[in-house]
């Protein structure tokens, strides 16, 4: 993975006299001495390649040339005692191949140092924010804290540069994508190797999570979604808590990050193994909305002009079907947008109304959600925009329901 082009590619669209400051951010406390798992900031790794905590980049761009810092923990025999292995100079070097490897404790100096002897004209920090009411992630904490150091500085957002540079995928990229797609497909196959009415949800989670950890994935790219029956009309359900019924259907709605690169699958399932007459044909109408935005999704075109197209098919089918009497009621039954951009994120980072271009990697997953009849049923797929068209990139994972029956018989 060449993370030197991505900063050349943020580079090429910075002025002069500019300074760029990342940090990986740090663990987020739980209680007592616990820590959620460590999550690193998505533009640190875009640009620099390391998940470890607790480290920084500086890059500072002037007229002629751009000078590059990383910052590392200091290794130390007792933190490696507790807690293995610190990442080297080396190391880092040799993944990020930043040349000037420094310790965490001179970064301060350092910023002092570009800030009083160079034209800094403005400073770069990720200030993304999700929601207003949400703490403010390290990366925003430090902005402010800078800020207050130097009240003459001009803030830039990193995150806003960052947009345009991580919608369009590179090869190295799309191959990560590529390969947590197949460790997906793998869980999946497992899963309905397994899968029988009486279990619970949980256990088919486990099922597929225990294959994608011994495939080499780190971790998911979200919360396993595994819903049957009414659960799977919940988006986003997640307590997998329930019995798995004879009869139901099952929403799984997943995914792997590899080389922390995301897939985002969802496919849905007949508990038993075999569709009732009733469930395929929401099945079927599912899966011709999921087919028509593939056929669809090239350049020029945009995710809402997808979700259209998701709409139209949908809503068209369930006025066949006697479920609604015009097409414009479709959003009682289909309640969310068919496609977001996918990557170091699962809803990677991208702007609504983007054109897609040749590189974008993007989701494809129209649903129903019939509560009355506890039937909830989303087929999502991960398109790669190509020059005229896209590739399906999970086009190995079966959907066609006669081809989910003959794999679970
Ligand atoms: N797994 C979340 C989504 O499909 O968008
Ligand atoms: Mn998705
Ligand atoms: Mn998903």
């Amino acid at each position: 993975m060449s993370f030197k082009e991505h900063r050349e590619k943020l580079y090429r669209t910075l002025e002069a006299n500019t300074l760029v400051i990342a940090y990986a951010g740090i663990p987020i406390h739980t209680n007592e001495d616990d820590y959620f798992d460590f999550a690193v900031n998505s533009q640190y790794f875009y640009l620099t390649g390391l998940e470890r905590e607790n480290t920084a980049f500086i890059a500072y761009k002037s007229a002629d040339k751009t000078q590059e810092v990383l910052f590392i923990e200091e290794p130390d025999p007792h933190s490696e005692r507790w807690t293995g292995k610190m990442p080297t100079k080396e190391e880092v070097r040799e993944i990020s191949a930043i040349e000037d490897v420094r310790y965490t404790d001179s970064i301060e100096g350092a910023i002092s140092s570009f800030m009083g002897r160079f034209r800094v004209e403005r400073v770069y920090f990720d200030m993304y924010r999700c929601r207003m009411n949400d703490l403010p992630d390290y990366n925003l904490v430090m902005a402010e804290r800078f800020a207050k150091a130097y009240p003459q500085a001009v803030l830039k957002d990193l995150h806003t540069a960052c947009v345009p540079l991580r919608e369009q995928k590179d090869a190295d990229e799309v191959e990560s994508i590529r390969k947590a797609v197949d460790i997906t497909r793998q869980g999946l196959e497992f899963v309905m190797k397994n899968l029988k009415p009486g279990m619970m949800e949980f256990e088919v989670q486990a099922d597929f999570e225990y294959t994608c950890r011994r495939l080499g994935a780190k971790r998911q790219s979200f919360p396993t979604i595994a819903g049957s029956g009414i659960n799977g009309c919940m988006m986003h359900y997640g307590t997998n808590h329930c019995e798995v019924k004879d009869g139901s259907l099952i929403l799984l709605d997943l995914g792997v990050k590899y080389e922390n690169y995301c897939s985002d699958i969802t496919r849905t399932y007949p508990a038993n193994g075999k569709f009732s007459p009733r469930q395929r044909e929401f099945y079927e109408l599912v899966l011709k909305a999921n087919e028509a935005v593939a056929a669809a999704a090239k350049p020029g075109v945009t995710t809402r002009d997808l979700n259209d197209i998701a709409r139209k098919v949908l809503g068209e089918g369930l006025v066949a079907m006697g479920m609604i009497a015009d097409v414009s009621e479709v959003g009682k039954y289909y309640m969310h947008g068919v496609s977001h951009a996918i990557g170091i994120d699962v809803h990677d980072i991208s702007l609504v109304g983007d054109v897609l271009k040749p590189g974008w990697v993007i989701s494809n997953e129209p649903g129903l959600y019939i509560d009355e009849e506890e039937i909830g049923i989303r087929i999502e797929d991960d398109l790669l925009i190509t020059e005229n068209g896209c590739e399906v990139l999970s086009k190995d994972i079966i959907k066609d329901p006669d081809a989910i029956e003959a794999f679970m018989a």
